[in-house]
């Protein structure tokens, strides 16, 4: 690779976390709670109460994130602790405040702040008043809490991301997109007013900030066929349209796909529109398209079933996806479209596949579809970890993860995509979404355990200095 173009001078190494992952402090300043303090975890795994206690340890977290070199510190914001109940009639000072702080403590360090809106976190109270995403009330709320945040945090923060993940929460239908979801009509009308929201707020955006660049922050992945039988072909992009498309197309095309809405209404299942829906999804006009990569999926074409796609648990096993997340509605008299199957192609890491040349294939495929810059806000490599004898975490595995990764969007850059910056999963090690702290992806390490909170001490892995060295070099070190 030694005839590779170099990365861009500015651009954005950095690393992510997320508030409920991080933060703890669950109950404090004033917060009120989000769908994530209430969600229900096996027995022994760490819930979201302390977290790592990046609340009170912000400062020295982004210290060691300078040290490190960081361009650029992905974090999100908790829509509770601005508006406890979601809308209440005025902010929650403090909670606008604690994130000043954090915002403050970043740019002293020349750190880029990216600011996710909403990373799974809605409000309970808004649950109970009006079922969430389900309602179109929560497009204005949504809206609102957003430019709460445009106003207060735009003279210092430049880059946004209205929602993590959104395409698959509606995918799956799982627990996380919150609230009762009775039947797919109603999965997919929530997913219609979430992507309503998001349109919504990047007109905001651009209306109060100028300046500023706002884009979606869904799950991406190239959707493999199972075989070159031109009906896998086909089931693997219906199969994307039904992943991705579904909130893509209306935010960065101003449509939803034909052949989408076609599964749609066969199966009476699309959303209902009010007039103007389609017009906001054409102004949205994102600036760039932020996304999480975790590896590529693959898919046949399985009519067999009633199901509008299905993933079979072995195969959700090896995106370390538990079944329970996906919900299966559809009850229809219908044929399905695509089921997930193993690709033996792919290696199999400790939780989840490693892919790193599907990262490549996601990012020339999103290019291709939307183009608009890109930027990657999750790619990491969990693992089970604890000190050796001298005291240290010697994290190989995950070295060598993003080292196949970061070339790949090196190779990704040099065929013509406009790449402007990485941002790992994680910064610090965080509280995973329902295995607890036993699953850890961080580039420091936080000495907790899920039963212990010992005393969340700091400690610097192996993949710290390595990541360093490699912002050093602009990516030429790996
Ligand atoms: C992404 C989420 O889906 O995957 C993160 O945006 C999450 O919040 C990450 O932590 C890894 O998943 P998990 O289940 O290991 O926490």
């Amino acid at each position: 690779h030694k005839m590779l173009k170099p990365f861009p001078k500015d651009f954005l190494w950095g690393a992510s976390t997320a508030a409920f992952q991080v933060e703890g402090a669950w109950d404090e300043d004033g917060k009120g709670l989000s769908i994530m303090d209430e969600q229900e975890l096996a027995a022994g795994v760490a819930d979201f109460k302390v977290a790592v206690d990046h609340y009170h340890r912000y400062r020295e977290d982004i210290a060691l994130f300078a040290e490190m070199g960081l361009k650029a510190y992905r974090f999100s914001i908790s829509w509770a602790r601005i508006f406890p109940k979601g809308n209440d009639p005025e902010p929650n000072e403090k909670g606008l405040q604690h994130y000043d702080a954090v915002i403050d403590e970043c740019l002293k360090y020349g750190i880029e702040p990216i600011v996710t809106i909403f990373h799974f976190e809605m409000p309970a109270a808004l649950i109970k008043e009006y079922g969430g995403w389900a309602s179109r009330q929560s497009i204005e709320d949504f809206d609102r809490y957003s430019r709460v945040l445009f106003k207060r945090y735009g003279d210092r923060v430049r880059y946004w991301l209205t929602i993590n993940e959104g395409n698959i929460r509606i995918a799956f239908g799982d627990h996380l997109l919150g609230g009762k979801i009775k039947d797919d009509k109603q999965r997919f009308q929530m997913g219609h007013h979430m992507t309503l929201a998001q349109a919504k707020a990047m007109v905001s955006c651009h209306e109060l900030l100028p300046q500023a660049k706002i884009g979606s922050a869904p799950s991406n992945t190239i959707i493999y066929p199972a075989s070159s039988n031109p009906e896998d072909v086909l089931a693997a992009r219906d199969y994307d349209l039904l992943r991705s498309g579904l909130t893509l197309d209306p935010l960065y095309k101003g449509y939803y796909p034909k052949a989408l809405w076609s599964f749609w209404e066969e199966r009476g299942i699309a959303p209902d529109m009010e007039a103007g829906d389609l017009e906001l999804f054409k102004k949205a006009r994102p600036d760039f398209l932020a996304f999480n990569y975790y590896g590529g999926h693959t898919v046949r074409y399985y009519p067999e079933t009633a199901e509008l796609y299905t993933v079979p648990a072995d195969v959700a096993a090896r995106y370390n996806v538990s079944q329970s997340y996906i919900r299966k509605i559809s009850r229809e008299k219908q044929a399905g479209i695509a089921q997930e199957v193993v690709n033996p192609h792919i290696r199999q890491g400790e939780f989840r596949i490693i892919d790193p040349v599907g990262l490549r294939a996601t990012l020339r495929d999103l290019y291709e579809k939307y183009n608009v810059p890109l930027i990657i806000t999750e790619n990491g490599c969990a693992a089970a970890e604890e000190f050796t004898a001298d005291g240290k975490i010697h994290d190989t595995y995950r070295i060598e993860y993003l080292r196949e990764h970061i070339r790949q969007c090196q190779i990704a850059i040099n065929e013509g995509v406009e790449l402007f910056g990485y941002c790992p999963w994680t910064a610090i090690d965080v509280v995973s979404v329902k295995e607890g702290i036993g699953k850890r992806y961080g580039f420091i390490y936080v000495n907790r355990t899920d039963t212990d909170l010992r005393d969340l001490k700091r400690y610097r892995k192996d993949s710290f200095y390595w990541y360093k060295q490699v912002i050093e070099s602009n990516g030429e070190n790996l």
